[in-house]
């Protein structure tokens, strides 16, 4: 897309909630390293994000200063891109020794024409930062300060802005605001339209596949189907594979054969579920468990391949992306144990593996799907992990707990969905707890294992909330498991934020 905003990534957390919070706006935003301003692409406007680091380290990273004014556009720097602005207008940063994490109280200066128009004032902003900007340049206005008189936004000119605070984040309470007034300075800002973003998908699609034949994994989930429905609209020669790993959900893979039953979208399963659990048996570590699933997937997958795949078509969304971004980018990598298997890295060097999807967001991608022609069931659906089950197993995978799971998560969605929850979940399951209990059923002592409910809340699965769910919700759910589902007498609700708690249990 032609002029992007360009959001500049120094590393902070929040940084692709910037790009995200750009895109709910209506416009095109897009990540790019520091170092690769001149790779924009014309943009409409810049900003330069938080960051970990201190301007006044060696080697900080950095920004083109005399590209960046050349470009002639609106320009924020945010908390640490504040500073570093502050530092090329030649101003100063003085070293901070805590970092001020928290609220803090915005008080906006009256005749400084900036980019807080319209704003209440003495609303909430969230700040982060260790420095702060103690000397300013000429020239430089102050918008705006903290209750204790600190500047916390500044002006050097026209098209120059800085807060030390963060926009992005819903603790901000006017967040969205500033950054919509920011933007409104720009000209030429691109629409963020998914109808018409389907149309270039397609188009770079064609183009990459380039009559070439694609394999493509579906699991059900939301992102594989999305795929599979973009390269079919794509009409290029797809041959979708579908591995049940016998670690699926209950009725899942019967389900997943239906799903494109009306779009006329073919698919291929491959029963591979005592592969899966043979090669399981007696494991309990959670990282080798999950080095064994990952690459036994790829060899089933590949076997069923043989020498057809010329492409390999994967579901990869933007938050993958990033968080996967290797040591050439700032951004630090939180999660580094999905699957990214060494046979997709070596294709993926080959120039063999598309991602068409890797600049959309989850909920873009939902819109995507639908209006791809997916039905609520497939685009609505809560994400489910990789490697199935066996996150929600943990310790031994057996198939003895893993019905225990099943029939418990099939009792729990079924609840959530009946009682109209499901929708605001983010994602919901049930988990073993490997380890077993003294109970009573009926006058007999039992002893048996318990069960981890787990609803949560989350923007893109980076932070999570639990769902307060009612109890007498929570009652229900918990009595048709005891009732209904054998080997369990104990059932817990978890109460665990991400972080520091995972979304999934391991
Ligand atoms: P955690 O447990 O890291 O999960 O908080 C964050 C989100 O990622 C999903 N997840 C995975 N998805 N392959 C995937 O495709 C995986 O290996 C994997 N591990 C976790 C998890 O369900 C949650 O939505």
């Amino acid at each position: 897309m032609e002029h992007p905003i360009a959001v500049i990534d120094y590393g902070s957390q929040y940084t692709q909630l910037i790009v995200r919070r750009i895109r709910e706006l209506g416009y095109f935003s897009r990540l790019y390293q520091p170092s690769e301003l001149s790779e924009t692409g014309n943009p409409a406007a810049v900003i330069l994000s938080g960051g970990p680091r201190s301007t006044l380290e060696e080697n900080a990273p950095d920004i083109d200063f005399e590209l960046l004014q050349e470009m002639g556009v609106p320009v924020l720097g945010v908390c640490y891109g504040m500073q570093l602005l502050n530092t090329k207008f030649g101003g100063t940063v003085a070293p901070g020794n805590t970092r001020e994490y928290g609220p803090a109280t915005l008080t906006i200066e009256e005749g400084v024409d900036g980019i807080f128009t319209g704003l209440k004032g003495n609303s909430q902003i969230w700040m982060s930062h260790s420095d702060t900007v103690s000397g300013l340049p000429d020239g430089c206005e102050v918008m705006g300060r903290n209750l204790d008189g600190v500047p916390v936004a500044l002006r050097w000119n026209e098209r120059f802005f800085g807060i030390q605070f963060h926009p992005e984040v819903s603790h901000t309470d006017e967040g969205t605001h500033i950054l919509k007034n920011f933007l409104g300075r720009a000209t030429d800002l691109p629409d963020f339209q998914i109808d018409s973003f389907k149309d270039e998908l397609v188009a770079k699609v064609r183009d990459e596949v380039a009559g070439r034949k694609v394999v493509c994994g579906v699991s059900g989930g939301v992102d594989s189907s999305v795929l599979a429905a973009l390269l079919h609209e794509s009409q290029v020669d797809t041959r979708n594979i579908f591995v049940d790993t016998g670690l699926l959900r209950k009725d899942e893979a019967e389900e997943v054969n239906c799903l494109f039953d009306g779009i006329g979208i073919e698919i291929e399963t491959i029963d591979a579920s005592e592969r899966f659990l043979s090669a399981l048996s007696g494991v309990a570590d959670p990282e080798e468990k999950r080095r064994i699933i990952g690459r036994l997937f790829v060899d089933v997958f590949f076997d069923a391949v043989g020498d057809d795949a010329e492409l390999l078509a994967q579901g990869t969304l933007y938050p993958d992306v990033i968080e996967s971004a290797t040591s050439g980018s700032i951004a630090s990598t939180i999660k580094t144990h999905h699957n990214r298997v060494d046979r997709i890295m070596e294709l993926k060097e080959q120039g063999r593996v598309i991602e068409p999807l890797d600049e959309l967001f989850k909920d873009e991608v939902r819109q995507l799907g639908r209006v791809l022609g997916l039905p609520e069931r497939v685009v609505g659906r809560h994400p489910f992990p990789g490697p199935g089950l066996a996150v929600r197993c943990p310790g031994e995978v057996t198939e003895e707990k893993l019905k225990i799971i099943r029939e418990a998560d099939d009792i729990f969605i079924g609840l959530l969905r009946e009682r109209h929850w499901y929708d605001s979940v983010w994602q919901a399951y049930a988990a073993l707890i490997p380890t077993k209990t003294v109970g009573v059923k009926g006058d007999e002592r039992s002893y048996e294992y318990a069960l981890s409910l787990r609803a949560v809340t989350s923007e893109d699965a980076m932070t999570a909330e639990w769902v307060h769910l009612p109890y007498e919700l929570l009652g229900e759910i918990s009595n048709r498991i005891l009732n209904e589902v054998p080997g369990v007498n104990r059932v817990l609700y978890d109460i665990s934020t991400k972080p520091p708690a995972s979304i999934e249990w391991e």
